[in-house]
């Protein structure tokens, strides 16, 4: 196989790439690029000669506002179905985009290129796209695979380190609940390194997207398995509302969280739980917040992981071991609380 090539099968290629490859990808008529504003102001060069629709990212602009400009600057430049629409940027840009080829003219041909690290190796990944609404995240999407995805590591130089660190989580969940090896790798490294090693960041990043698509592949329409990839976000997600504070730090604590209730049952022993917590401390992701599961639950129970009084957590078994367990709400409240 191309030593580029990260996975591939009959609907998707993801494929390491540049940016020569980029323009040489980029180059017909029949293309419409959805660009994120930051990567349109530092990349432009590259995207000036072609349909755009930017968007400013932020969590407000993934809306039906956004989407309904999309969809006018598509008809009023008579793009039909034949089009190839192309997602180039963050997480954001990759569920907005993914959301637009699986509607325009009932679908069109999607190719994304992620920009940021979670987009690389999570967002732009095993085809969910989505829109929010009423400030409700993601409430409105659908599936739709993207016929290539193209990673370009030398993004990854002009994102911020806080940006770079949300991926970073995403790297460590996968590892922490799936892959020991990637766990060993991350495990003997540090920011730095991934900053300063573009062979070590290509490492992760494809064995990040190959456990990934491993589990996808399984279960594509997330009714099983890929539950799993939320470790660490029901309670993460209800930290980031509740305490705004950045969504990888706001995982990495659901992370240690759920670890601490792995301990508490008896599932893995002191040491593991020490590894987990010290690649979370070695990676700058624990904040000494001090957490009120009281006032954290009603966020909690607001997830869309919570359903009839019942919420599942993805616990640990072993280092790249997981364990689906449901608990009923009322003693999932009382386990947390009995961590403090
Ligand atoms: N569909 C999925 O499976 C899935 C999975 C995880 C997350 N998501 C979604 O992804 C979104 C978060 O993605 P994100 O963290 O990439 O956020 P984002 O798209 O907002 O990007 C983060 C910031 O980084 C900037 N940026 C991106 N690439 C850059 C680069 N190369 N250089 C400089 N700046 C760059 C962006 O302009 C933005 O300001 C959320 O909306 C989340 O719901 C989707």
């Amino acid at each position: 196989m191309d030593k580029d090539v990260i996975y591939n099968d009959l609907v998707t290629n993801i494929h390491f790439s540049d940016f020569k490859n980029l323009e040489s990808i980029i180059n017909s008529k029949n293309q419409f690029l959805i660009i994120d504003n930051n990567i349109n102001k530092l990349y432009g060069n590259y995207f000036k000669n072609f349909d755009k629709f930017i968007i400013e990212s932020k969590e407000q602009n993934k809306s039906i506002i956004s989407y309904q400009n999309c969809i006018n600057q598509l008809i009023n430049n008579n793009v039909d179905k034949n089009i190839t629409i192309f997602g180039i940027g963050g997480g954001i840009v990759c569920d907005f985009a993914g959301f637009v080829a699986s509607t325009y003219k009932r679908g069109t041909k999607l190719i994304l290129v992620p920009t940021s690290l979670l987009a690389q190796v999570d967002a732009a990944i095993g085809g969910k796209c989505a829109l929010n609404f009423n400030k409700i995240k993601n409430v409105i999407g659908t599936f739709k695979q993207a016929e290539q995805i193209l990673i370009i590591p030398e993004f990854l130089q002009t994102l911020n380190d806080d940006e770079f660190v949300n991926g970073l989580a995403e790297v460590l969940k996968i590892a922490i609940i799936y892959d020991y090896n990637l766990f060993e790798i991350l495990e003997n490294n540090n920011i730095n390194n991934y900053r300063s090693n573009s062979e070590l960041i290509k490492r992760i990043i494809s064995k990040s997207i190959n456990d990934k698509m491993e589990i996808v592949s399984q279960d594509y329409y997330d009714k099983g398995i890929r539950k799993i990839l939320n470790a660490g976000h029901t309670i993460g997600h209800a930290i980031e509302s509740k305490y705004e504070l950045p969504h990888g730090k706001s995982v990495a604590l659901g992370l240690k969280i759920t670890t601490e209730l792995s301990l508490k049952l008896n599932y893995i022993n002191q040491n593991i739980y020490e590894r987990v917590l010290g690649i979370l401390l070695q990676h700058n992701l624990i904040s000494d917040l001090k957490i009120d599961f009281n006032k954290l639950f009603k966020y909690i129970l607001n997830d869309k992981k919570a359903e009839n009084n019942k919420i599942s957590e993805i616990l640990i078994l072993d280092i790249g071991k997981y364990k689906i367990e449901e608990f009923d709400i009322q003693i999932f409240k009382e386990k947390l609380n009995a961590l403090c």
